[in-house]
């Protein structure tokens, strides 16, 4: 008997077709050789959502992905949506959306693949065995606080977490601490911000239930530095929202290129699994993006949302495989490529490897 799965795909803009679709393409992979099957249903969010249905998050969408074991997204926004109002924008569809699904827990793990580590603009020695989870809580903070507003001589967003959404996401910090290297190291800006302060005390009272995880705090300001001084210091990095957002796209440069880092947002639930990259309206339709990030995004969402570890190692060992072999998208191969792939090819290539078992 196989394993059966229903899979709410949403495309989005830019290049989130293009990548999404060689991520189905190695899910279909797997899937013939672990005995899985999947059924996919398409939904629109972002600007093509507005372009057909006058809004960033169609209800269809929010009714039908809920019914669905997991959702896979690819990217959203360009320029041609940059002028409408902010609620209507693509990247309020993608906000409401974690917001309706619960996933207030964000996971972009930033690995140095062996083969990479001479991508970066980074000195090689500084990279080798790289390994960071950074937790993201992604359902507060600035992002969503309230009020917000907008005005001719002035503006304001409000940056406000609640005890209860703390703890939570403190405890997905130290529960993947625990399943590393056991050190956590929460990031904030408690010598500034009250809210920083705040969180910073109930991270060090839920530490208590963990003993064997080091923990430490950081600056976000100094946390910056850091990973680009010295990123082996860090194991599991836990923060908020905005800093999240911003950590995490400088950690992405540890590993060559933003187009390999994936993320998994989880929580109360359907798990919605993307690339950490936008949609990069600039090599859109070309046929060139690097489809890594969304591959290794539909690993996460076999480990993390269908338990279905053995098809998740599969798909990371070969994407691994082929990357050793040399394969690279343009983004990572300007310096040693054996050969540089399309989008599709580097999906072929991919799908080829997991296929085998
Ligand atoms: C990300 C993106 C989003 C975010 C945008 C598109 C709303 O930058 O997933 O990192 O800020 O969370
Ligand atoms: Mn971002």
């Amino acid at each position: 008997m196989s394993n059966c799965y229903t899979i709410g795909v949403i495309r989005g803009d830019g290049i989130g077709a293009e990548i999404v679709d060689e991520a189905i393409k190695v899910l279909d992979a797997v899937a013939s050789s672990e005995n899985l099957s999947f059924n996919y249903k398409d939904y629109l969010m972002g600007g093509v959502a507005i372009d057909e249905t006058g809004v960033p998050l169609p209800a269809e969408t929010v009714d039908g992905v809920k019914l669905c074991d997991a959702i896979l997204f690819g990217a959203i926004g360009g320029p041609k949506w940059d002028s409408v109002e902010r609620h209507l924008r693509p990247e309020s569809g993608l906000l409401a959306l974690r917001k309706e699904m619960g996933t207030f827990a964000n996971l972009r793990p930033a690995i140095v693949y062996d083969e990479l580590v001479n991508a970066s603009t980074l000195k090689p020695e500084i990279l080798k065995g790289v390994d960071i989870m950074v937790v993201r809580e992604l359902t507060g903070g600035i992002y969503f606080g309230q009020p917000r507003e907008q005005h001719a001589d002035r503006a304001f967003n409000t940056m406000i977490y609640t005890r209860e959404e703390v703890l939570r996401i403190a405890k997905v910090g130290f529960e993947i601490a625990m399943k590393r290297d056991k050190r956590l190291c929460s990031v904030d800006k408690a010598n500034v911000l009250e809210v920083s302060q705040f969180w910073r005390d109930i991270v060090e009272e839920v530490a208590k239930d963990y003993p064997e995880v080091a923990l430490s705090h950081m600056y976000v300001d100094n946390a910056a530095m850091q990973l680009i001084r010295e990123p082996k210091q860090f194991d599991v990095i836990l923060t908020g929202n905005i800093f999240g957002d911003i950590l995490s796209d400088a950690a992405s440069m540890l590993s060559g290129s933003i187009g390999l880092l994936p993320s998994a947002s989880t929580g109360e639930g359907v798990g919605l699994y993307e690339p950490i990259h936008g949609s990069a309206p600039d090599i859109a339709g070309q046929g060139i993006a690097n489809p890594i990030a969304t591959i290794a995004s539909a690993a996460m969402m076999l480990r993390y949302s269908l338990g279905e570890t053995k098809a998740a190692d599969k798909i990371d060992n070969a994407i691994k495989k082929a990357l050793s072999e040399g394969y690279r998208t343009g983004d990572i191969g300007a310096f040693d490529a054996k050969e540089v792939c399309a989008t599709e090819e580097m999906g072929s290539i991919i799908a080829n490897y997991a296929s085998q078992v």
